[in-house]
């Protein structure tokens, strides 16, 4: 066998573009597969169509190679890759809490349909679990080559914002698979990552993809936890920065996804726990996983709450009233808005008649896009200029380093809500600001 498995990575979104690049960069043979010929040309062209710290260089880099292709064929996919990875999305279903499958299903039919050799289908996207199963159901019957076509599971747990890092150094890697051969085939084709002695937990195709689905919502757990003590500290002047800080020195717990604030977002946590939610019914064992709904619960109404500081700090009515929204991203280091609590905020105040305008380093395109009706600045100053209340929603460098005397210079009123814990309470106050933060005094 030649030494290195030729790879091909359908889907090409924030998942799928990093994978296929970074294994380029690695040393494999790559094409890239997608349904939106914009995308293809774009990234064939050398441009990364989405924000991702570090990934346009090593596009650049790869292309040079001539290792990595893109194409919209199938076809061409299929001939070309002997492991073939699914990457599309798997977003939540309208009108329910189910993921939807449509974009995995319809990418393993095309595939499938051209497969005449021996060769692996990996899916990383995030599913319901079971679907795997089903999944190699669907491709040995639409396959020419029929049994020799397996299929595997290799669940993906890069964070936007780190996703070359995370994508080159996992902290671990999860294989489900049905045979010696599969397990093979995905050893051959992380051979450089697993070399760094990445621990790999090899299981079956079910545990593989509840592995995904239970790390999300034990993060997701962790910060609403901590945003459930802030509600309890708000209600007694307690203050939960502080109680976070307390508890992360015990190792047991640690301080990661600790932090208190506006609460969780973006293309996967809250989807995904609700996929979950609704998946553990479907199968009688929803009462398992129930408090999902209540984790789910807390974060929505960090939302609320954050909406209800900056009204307070308006005197009980934002009718009128200029706000200026500090971030739209759904966390720092990322242009991503899906379920972006930063922008839910910003276009709630909007509803309630403020005049918002919004900053955002890399979001404002895409922000711009899904909210038009919004107000859009240059940069934080300038989105600042008459505010008579700031609310920081997304916890960008940039924005901690602000200057509260050259924000006061030009907002009209020294008042900032900071939905992130992101400024020194002492420094915004000693310049004369009245700060808020949820679940601090
Ligand atoms: C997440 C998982 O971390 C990743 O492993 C998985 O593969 C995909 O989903 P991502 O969505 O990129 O990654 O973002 P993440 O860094 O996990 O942050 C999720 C949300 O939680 C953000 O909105 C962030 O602002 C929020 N968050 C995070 C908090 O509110 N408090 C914290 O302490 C940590």
């Amino acid at each position: 066998m030649n030494l290195l498995p030729r790879l091909t990575v359908i889907g090409t979104g924030y998942l799928g573009a990093t994978h296929a690049i970074c294994m380029a960069v690695m040393g494999y043979e790559v094409i890239g597969v997608d349904v939106d010929p914009v995308k293809i040309e774009k990234l064939a062209s050398g441009e990364v169509p989405f924000f991702e710290p570090g990934l346009p260089e090593l596009l650049t880099k790869a292309l040079e190679t001539g290792r990595l292709r893109f194409t919209t064929s199938f076809a061409e996919a299929a001939e070309f890759g002997d492991v073939h990875f699914i990457c599309v999305g798997t977003p939540q279903q309208k009108g329910s809490h189910a993921a939807d499958l449509t974009y995995v299903e319809a990418s393993v039919t095309s595939l499938a349909q051209h497969l005449t050799r021996r060769a692996l289908v990996v899916g990383k996207s995030t599913v319901p679990v079971g679907t795997a199963a089903r999944l190699a159901r669907l491709i040995r019957s639409q396959a020419p080559a029929g049994d020799q076509v397996e299929l595997a599971w290799n669940p993906e747990f890069l964070r936007e914002g780190f996703a070359v890092d995370d994508t080159m150094r996992p902290d671990r890697m999860v294989f489900g698979v049905t045979s010696a051969w599969s397990e093979q085939m995905l050893r051959a084709a992380f051979e450089p990552v697993l070399a760094q002695g990445v621990p790999v937990k090899v299981t079956d195709l079910a545990t593989a993809e509840l592995v995904k689905v239970a790390a999300n919502s034990f993060l997701a757990t962790k910060i609403s936890y901590i945003n459930a003590m802030a509600e309890i500290c708000e209600a007694t002047g307690a203050d939960v920065h502080d109680l976070a800080e307390a508890l992360a020195y015990d190792e047991r717990i640690g301080g990661k996804f600790l932090r208190p604030g506006l609460g969780f977002g973006g293309g996967c946590l809250p989807k995904d726990i609700r996929a979950f939610a609704h998946r553990a019914e479907e199968l009688g064992v929803g009462q398992a996983v129930g408090f999902l709904r209540e984790i789910d619960g807390i974060n929505t109404r960090r939302r609320a709450r954050t909406v209800d500081l900056v009204v307070e700090l308006c005197g009980g009515d934002v009718a009128g009233k200029r706000i200026a929204a500090l971030g739209a991203a759904f966390k720092p280091n990322s242009d991503d808005i899906r379920d972006a609590p930063a922008l839910d905020v910003a276009a709630t105040l909007a509803r309630m008649g403020a005049s918002v305008v919004v900053y955002d380093p890399a979001a404002m395109d895409n922000a711009r896009r899904q909210h038009p009706e919004l107000g859009y600045g240059e940069n934080a100053i300038d989105a600042a200029r008459d505010a008579d209340v700031v609310v920081l929603l997304t916890e960008w460098t940039e924005f901690r380093e602000i200057d509260p005397d050259a924000m006061a210079a030009v907002a009209a009123g020294r008042r900032i809500v900071d939905g992130r814990h992101a400024l020194d309470p002492a420094q915004w106050r000693g310049a004369g600001w009245e700060y808020r933060a949820l679940g601090r005094p």
